[in-house]
């Protein structure tokens, strides 16, 4: 079998190489017509036929396409070194902290820590750039006269991070500019009215209970350090989720919603990390890095979890209005405002605007409001002198606090000092951002062009040393009407100012008096000085290591 399959495999190969076409040549005898062209076998002539057809087909395209690729990469390279020419030109009249040429000052802000900018904010007076990778930069600002003219413009938002917030929270408020914004913003107004606002007041005060009850749990027998961010978190939750949409979600006491809460937490967390990571500034990269592909998934969860409510508010409208309301809602709260909103203005508010703004004020609503009353509780924790005079004056105002109103909470002077002095400390927001539709001049006569992408960085405007003296300490005194008055109205912005300001912020207010007034009234609080507060820049301010408190349960 073996000789015979080499044979044959000879006589193939020798055929294949045309030695021995002609068998009768082969043999030595004459051939009686001329040799027939060499015929290669199938397989071969097939693909020889294909490389050829590839060459003549598909070379010059190919080439041209390379061609094209690079041509196109070269002009973006040349775009891009134009772009760092052009800031470094509009930029160089205001200093800055030294630059590495690639990572500019990206290294510098990376871990979040705020300490960084008070020493900026003292060495380089009113503003300075801060570049992003080499050919992107923001420009800082933290003087009052600056913040005054940024914010009497109508500059639309920022490309960064406002578009970042979309693909999870939708295009809401936050991030609509122009017509659209204006009538959105126009929509949602009266769901933050006085008359709304007060009948709220029970609804948080309720939920503030609840989690004072578990903490009366847990320090039944003695004082006991407890992380208070995340209970606070969820009791926040819990206030919105009653306001915005009726929903008894009893998430202080079961789990059910904490992949919400993780879900919206990690959403900030990767998009602040994006923010200062030029890489990822551009979405294809982004979409195929596994943050992006984790934003997505995360996407999903917070919108399924928002059009769930929405799709079950609708059908019991649907349903009341079938069978006649059997069981009443108590208030009216913003799902309705911005539904009765969608029906009066026909489809100017589309189903996919309304889960953006649910979306929207669940976000800016939430995280907020958590992080300025954990804040609070720590400064006066720090400072007991002005814990005890803030619990001094709600026990005269609430007495045992068994119910809490609107009036009440307009008679508290000496808290609310504390509560702004709190939030100049630590402004839940602490930077917002505008990119420049036309140039602007600033005070001191220096100016920028269009383009610019300008930050009002509030964090550093409440640290600024031109403005407040002891800009660290915390002095609620700072905030009498004396002091007040003396003071420049653009200094303390925990909310902005102008046309952009926060919509949620007389809601915030009521929600940050209900919630201290009653903490206080039952609870001492004391620092764990094994534990300090360490900040981090995010989207809104957050604790690094959590909030952690010695709570006292008082008699
Ligand atoms: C202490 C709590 C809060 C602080 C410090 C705060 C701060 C701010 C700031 C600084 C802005 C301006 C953002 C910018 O210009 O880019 C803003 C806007 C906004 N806030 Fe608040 N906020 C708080 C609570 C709330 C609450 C409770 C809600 C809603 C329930 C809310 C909803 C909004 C919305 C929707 C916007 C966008 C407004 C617009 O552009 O028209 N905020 N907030």
């Amino acid at each position: 079998m073996s000789s015979s399959r080499g044979k044959s495999g000879t006589c193939w190969r020798a055929q294949s190489r045309g030695g021995l076409g002609n068998p009768l040549q082969a043999l030595g005898g004459e051939s009686p017509s001329p040799p027939e062209p060499r015929r290669p076998p199938a397989t071969a002539q097939r693909t020889a036929m294909e490389s050829s057809w590839l060459e003549t087909r598909w070379a010059r395209p190919l080439y041209l396409a390379f061609v094209f690729c690079l041509a196109l990469g070269l002009l973006q390279a040349i775009k891009l070194y134009l772009r760092r020419l052009r800031l470094l030109r509009d930029l160089c009249r205001f200093p800055a902290p030294p630059i590495h040429w690639f990572y500019g000052h990206q290294k510098l802000f990376q871990d979040g820590k705020m300490e960084k900018f008070e020493e900026l904010v003292e060495k380089y007076p009113c503003a300075f750039p801060c570049w992003v990778g080499p050919f992107q930069a923001f420009f800082y600002i933290y003087d009052p006269d600056y913040a005054r003219i940024f914010l009497g413009r109508t500059d639309p938002k920022s490309k960064y991070p406002h578009k970042f917030l979309i693909p999870y929270l939708g295009k809401g408020l936050l991030s609509l500019d122009g017509p659209q914004w204006f009538q959105h913003r126009r929509l949602l107004t009266p769901g933050f009215s006085v008359n709304i606002l007060k009948l709220y007041v029970e609804e948080m005060a309720h939920s503030v209970k609840t989690m004072l009850g578990k903490w009366e749990k847990i320090c039944s027998s003695q004082d006991t350090v407890v992380e208070v961010y995340e209970h606070i978190s969820l009791m926040t939750l819990d206030i919105l989720m009653k306001c915005a949409f009726s929903q008894e979600t009893n998430c202080q006491i079961s789990s059910t919603h904490d992949l919400y809460v993780k879900t919206m937490f990690e959403a900030n967390k990767i998009t602040f990390y994006r923010l200062y990571s030029f890489l990822h500034h551009d979405d294809i990269i982004f979409k195929f890095s596994p943050q992006g592909h984790r934003l997505q998934e995360m996407a999903k969860i917070l919108h399924q979890y928002t059009e769930n409510l929405i799709q079950d508010r609708k059908k019991f409208l649907k349903d009341e209005k079938k069978h006649g309301s059997t069981q009443k809602q108590k208030y009216q709260d913003f799902l309705d405002v911005i539904l009765s909103a969608q029906a009066e203005n026909g489809n100017s508010l589309s189903d996919t605007d309304l889960r953006s703004e649910m979306n929207t004020l669940m976000l800016a609503g939430h995280d907020t409001t958590a992080g300025s009353i954990s804040w609070l509780l720590y400064y006066l924790a720090l400072n007991p002198e002005h814990q005890e005079r803030c619990r001094e004056e709600i026990r005269g105002i609430l007495g045992d606090g068994s119910s809490i109103t609107w009036d009440q909470l307009g008679e508290m002077s000496y808290t609310t000092m504390c509560i702004k002095e709190s939030l100049r400390l630590a402004p839940p927001v602490p930077s917002i951002s505008r990119e420049l539709s036309k140039p602007i001049t600033f005070p001191d006569g220096r100016s920028l062009p269009a383009g610019i992408t300008v930050v009002l960085n509030i964090w550093g405007l409440h640290h600024n040393p031109a403005i407040w003296e002891n800009p660290k300490v915390f002095d609620p005194l700072r905030f009498s009407q004396e002091n007040s008055d003396q003071r420049h109205p653009h200094s303390f912005l925990p909310f902005s100012a102008g046309p952009r300001n926060c919509i949620g912020q007389h809601f915030a207010m009521i929600e940050l008096k209900v919630a201290i007034a009653l903490i206080l009234l039952h609870f001492k609080v004391a620092p764990d000085p094994t534990r300090p507060l360490v900040f981090l820049h995010q989207m809104v301010l957050k604790a690094k290591n959590g909030v952690h408190l010695h709570l006292k349960k008082l008699p």
